[in-house]
């Protein structure tokens, strides 16, 4: 059976863009961008042309709210957040082929294209509804700018989307006694007119896309139906605020696209500018209209309903022939300490605080063997020792190190000689066993189950330990010199697959390794190939380091005791 991923000639896969209000902690790792990143990763290593888009999300009301609260302009914000967000992704290995910002002229000039080309045809129609204006800054003001006395409750400081106290969620004119929630100014109604997509005219489409997809994740199919159930509404694709991409229409001053219709066309304008650097600017046209392309979303589950159905309502709205969603993975949420992460509260893990005390491959492993893909997931420092000490430094690290370091101990650091033709039965079966877990692995990653796919590489690793101790070079040295230089042969034929299955997880390390194995082929150009062929007798392999030391549990401690601090703080 063809793999999913080889029925299409290139895969473009995004990852949902970050809002440039603050740093990346762990619950956006595990939600959208590490499950990304190694899929992409794993496209790469099977030699299959992947382009990995991202970039930040910068207009919207969360981004001038924290800019306000910083005292600094939006943009000041978003280009310094921009810049650290960048570094995290970096420090941690998530490696894009491109990161833009939806500040960018590109992206004001493909959204504003894109807005044109939907109003142009008809697909868009106006409304007049009622806002809160402020007469004294002379405009409206966007839901969360405005607090009043909670209808449901009675409690005063609720704001016009949701009242915090008794968590009911609520229109701007539910509110009693409305005032601007910054200034304390009261507000009036007055009459504003916006673009809204008609998403209803697209639900038959929709509904026969999406039904097209019965191998979708089942958490976002639900979610669809219900959407479905419900009759999908107009929406919204303007606003009244002074932070975003201009409505590109006469008489539409102080009108910009809304930042849900602006931002998925970020995934656009950042292959644009990938485009453009490579001297092609027509380029991102494959990737985007081409129907030999695949278009995979790597997401959290609060974006299901932008990527599966809004997004493709205006890609399919659109006049040229874009491409739609082949998937939209979207993952679970992950608890921290058996808590919900609070950012607002401090209660998070943020990368650039993890990236300065301990590796990037570590936190990558053990939030790969723990990722809500089906339900929430909780993660605790405890176990990330316990997955890196026990798991990824015990069961793997230790077979890697014990094969080299045995070779260069007794053979002088050269594949001593073995030939495929003299297997015993042992080799044979553990060479069959791995194998086999190798093809579930590549199975479970061709549909995002990442958990599943480490699973068979752990279980290979512990394979390769077993077949080492069984087959004991340490005794045949003595004893039998040629079937000791055959049990290493096949001991290094695991270890150059297992690096490979690895390297998509733990690409620090595993790069490391590629390198001592003396593999000709770049490891994400394809190198799954050559990890798969015999290893030839007499390649020189480099000096192993230990590649996983254990974790100082003193500073796991450290870290257990600071998140338990604010839990004291602020009881729940
Ligand atoms: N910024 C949004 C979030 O963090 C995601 C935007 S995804 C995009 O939830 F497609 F709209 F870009
Ligand atoms: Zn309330």
């Amino acid at each position: 059976m063809t793999e999913t991923s080889a029925r299409f000639e290139r895969t473009l896969v995004t990852a949902a863009l970050p809002y440039a209000n603050g740093e990346i902690h762990l619950g956006h790792l595990a939600g959208a961008y590490l499950p990304a990143d190694i899929y992409a990763r794993y496209l790469r290593l099977r030699g299959r042309p992947v382009l990995f888009i991202c970039g930040t999300d910068e207009y919207g009301v969360p981004i001038t709210l924290a800019a306000e609260r910083q005292g600094v302009s939006p943009k000041e914000l978003v280009d310094r957040n921009y810049v650290s967000i960048r570094a995290s992704f970096a420090g941690l290995g998530i490696e894009f082929d491109n990161f833009s910002q939806t500040s960018r002229p590109i992206h004001a000039e493909t959204s504003q294209s894109f807005f044109r080309d939907l109003h142009a045809q008809g697909r868009l129609k106006q409304k007049t509804t009622q806002q809160f204006y402020s007469p004294s800054q002379q405009r409206f003001l966007a839901d969360r700018y405005i607090e009043g006395t909670c209808p449901h409750c009675e409690r005063d400081g609720a704001r016009g989307d949701q009242c915090e106290t008794c968590g009911r969620s609520l229109n701007p004119t539910d509110l009693i006694d409305p005032h601007d929630a910054l200034k304390g100014e009261p507000l009036e109604l007055r009459e504003t007119t916006h673009w809204f997509l008609p998403l209803g005219d697209w639900q038959p489409q929709l509904e026969s896309f999406i039904g097209a997809h019965p191998e979708w994740k089942e958490n976002v199919l639900q979610f669809c139906r219900a959407w479905f159930k419900d009759g999908l509404d107009d929406r919204a694709v303007t606003r009244d605020i002074d932070w975003g991409v201009p409505v590109p229409l006469p008489d539409h001053a102080g009108k910009v696209l809304y930042v849900w219709f602006d931002a998925p066309i970020g995934y656009i304008s950042s292959t644009r500018e990938w485009a453009i650097e490579q001297g092609d600017p027509e380029a991102w046209r494959v990737w985007w209209q081409d129907p030999t392309t695949r278009l995979v979303h790597f997401i959290g589950k609060d974006n299901v309903v932008f990527h599966a159905l809004m997004f493709p309502a205006m890609l399919l709205a659109h006049s040229e022939p874009f491409i739609l969603p082949d998937n939209v993975p979207a993952n679970e949420f992950l608890n921290l300490e058996g808590r919900k992460l609070s950012t607002s509260r401090g209660f998070a893990v943020w990368l650039p605080d993890y990236l300065a005390k301990f590796k990037p491959d570590p936190l990558r492993y053990a939030m790969a063997r723990n990722l809500p893909e089906t339900r929430d997931m909780n993660f605790t420092w405890e176990g990330f020792l316990a997955r890196n000490d026990n798991e990824l430094g015990n069961n793997f690290g230790n077979l890697f190190n014990r094969v080299l370091t045995f070779i260069h101990k007794y053979f002088d650091g050269a594949v001593p000689a073995w030939s495929p033709d003299e297997l015993q039965d042992a080799d044979r079966a553990v060479l069959a066993e791995v194998a086999a877990l190798r093809d579930r692995w590549a199975e479970h990653l061709e549909r995002f189950e990442i958990k599943a796919a480490m699973e068979c590489a752990f279980a290979a690793g512990q394979a390769g330990n077993r077949y080492f101790d069984e087959a004991a070079p340490f005794n045949t040295r003595k004893t039998d010199l040629a079937r000791c230089g055959q049990s290493l042969g096949v001991s290094v034929q695991i270890v150059r697959q297992l690096c490979a299955m690895l390297a998509p997880v733990v690409p620090f390390g595993m790069a490391r390794l590629w390198g001592w194995l003396g593999m000709e082929t770049p490891l994400f150009h394809g190198g799954w190939d050559e990890a798969l062929r015999d290893v030839p007798a007499g390649r020189p392999l480099g000096r192993p380091e230990i590649l996983f030391p254990r974790l100082d549990p003193e500073a796991i401690e450290a870290e257990v005791a600071r998140l338990q601090r604010l839990v004291e703080d602020r009881p729940a």
